[in-house]
């Protein structure tokens, strides 16, 4: 079979570490893919969101799977895209069309969502520039710290969280101002949970779903969870504290009814749902849907599928979920980031990387980088994710943190703490 992979991060490296051991595999191609995804198959420079070039590529090419790491080209349609050309819409793909991509890609949508089929998440309400008197008076009697989500994509900064009333009136009228253009046009005010997060990832051919390995994710700069949000400092798989009667509650309480919920509303999916979940006393709540999956969670979770993951797309495709048996390795994977310095802040590119062949219990799972003349550089904020697969978590930790320490480039920065908060 030959594939066509969307994505050029550390998730889509982990995919195509993944896909290219798959004896379906035939052909690899990565779109536009980095340095690392090279080694697994053929890095194509095009743009994921200009569909009529990727329409042309894989008619070039005779595609015959394609599969979506970011949530940008599903919120713009390309599997509708795909599914209403006639010369493309033989090829299956992996992730939803827009009306389903809308669970990531507008809150207000999401909220009303899990409203409508009893799915627990904090108590909100949404304003536009219509209602904003509405929305100040209603913040004026809200309790604090007070959570306001931009509706659509923010590359990641659409969440403020507000210790006072007075700010978040202040922030309210700057969003629906324009501070995060259109995809604040509309705001969702939220109730704030107090928790522990986790991910809880699915694949669903929209009647069934398979459940993945669940994630934990460390999305703050600096050592103990401190400082700027990233996009993700590292990650660990399994997450001790999500035991069997906990997740047995996720799977009841959350990911059942947002299935069958997607079914009743008559939204067709196939495709990755991301859970972005808290978990308050004893009960899990959805903070976020997402429609793909996470970054880095995938690095801790791909390693842990024994399974072959284009038969898993396959049988998804197909929708032949229900009879699929997904084998899960029982040991511990940890994922640590190495940024660029500066980062989240500013931070400079094309610093050349060296140590990778050092790395001796780890894979090196490239996100921001580029290979020029020969030489690895970096060429993004989040350059390598260090995955470690060991018997336990403590293990994984230490041999993803040792490795990590390996590899080297200017300004290289990484958090010494991944996952040792959960043992
Ligand atoms: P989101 O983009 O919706 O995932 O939000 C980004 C981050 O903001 C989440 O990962 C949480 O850490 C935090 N957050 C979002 N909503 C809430 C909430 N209702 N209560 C507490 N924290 C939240
Ligand atoms: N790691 C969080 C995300 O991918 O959104």
């Amino acid at each position: 079979m030959n594939i066509l992979l969307l994505g050029s991060g550390g998730r889509e490296c982990a995919f195509a570490w993944k896909i290219s051991q798959s004896p379906l595999c035939s052909n690899l191609f990565i779109a536009p893919g980095n340095a690392g995804t090279g080694a697994y198959g053929k890095n194509i420079n095009l743009n994921p969101n200009d569909f009529e070039a990727v329409k042309a590529f894989a008619l070039k090419e005779g595609i015959e799977m394609l599969v979506v790491g970011p949530e940008e080209p599903l919120v713009n349609g390309i599997h509708d895209f795909f599914a209403n050309d006639e010369a493309l819409a033989h090829i299956p793909v992996i992730g939803p069309k827009k009306e389903g991509a809308i669970l990531e890609g507008s809150k207000d949508f999401s909220k009303q969502f899990m409203e409508r089929h009893n799915i627990p998440t904090a108590k909100s309400k949404s304003f536009t520039n219509e209602n904003l008197q509405d929305g100040l008076a209603y913040l004026a009697n809200h309790a604090t710290p007070i959570v306001l989500k931009a509706d659509g994509l923010a590359a990641g900064k659409g969440v403020l969280i507000l210790d006072n009333v007075a700010e978040a009136q202040e922030e309210l009228k700057l969003m629906l101002g324009g501070k995060f253009g259109n995809a604040g046009s509309t705001v969702v005010v939220e109730e704030f949970l107090s928790g522990i997060e986790l991910s809880v990832f699915v694949l669903t051919d929209g009647e069934n779903y398979v459940i993945l390995p669940e994630a934990k994710d460390y999305k703050r700069i600096g050592q103990g969870d401190t400082g700027l949000n990233t996009g993700g400092m590292g990650s660990v798989s399994p997450v001790p504290f999500a035991n069997e009667a906990f997740l047995a509650e996720i799977k009841e309480t959350i990911i059942e009814p947002t299935v069958k919920g997607l079914a009743k509303d008559n939204i067709d999916y196939t495709g990755f749902i991301f859970f972005g979940l808290i978990k308050v006393g004893e009960k899990p709540y959805v903070i976020e849907y997402n429609c793909r999956m996470g970054d880095p969670e995938t690095e801790s979770v791909i390693p842990r599928i024994e399974s072959d993951l284009v038969e898993l797309f396959k049988a998804a495709a197909e929708k032949n979920l229900g009879n699929y048996k997904l084998k899960i390795s029982p040991k511990n994977a940890a994922t640590v980031m190495l940024v660029a310095g500066g980062y989240p802040g500013d931070y400079d590119k094309g610093k050349a990387i060296s140590g990778i062949e050092n790395i001796r219990h780890s894979y090196a799972f490239h996100a921001g980088t580029t290979l020029e003349g020969g030489v690895v550089k970096t060429n993004g904020g989040r350059v390598l994710a260090v995955t470690s697969l060991q018997d336990t978590q403590f293990n994984a930790l230490q041999c993803a943190t040792a490795d990590a320490g390996r590899i080297y480039f200017d300004g290289k920065y990484f958090r010494e703490d991944i996952g040792f908060d959960l043992i």
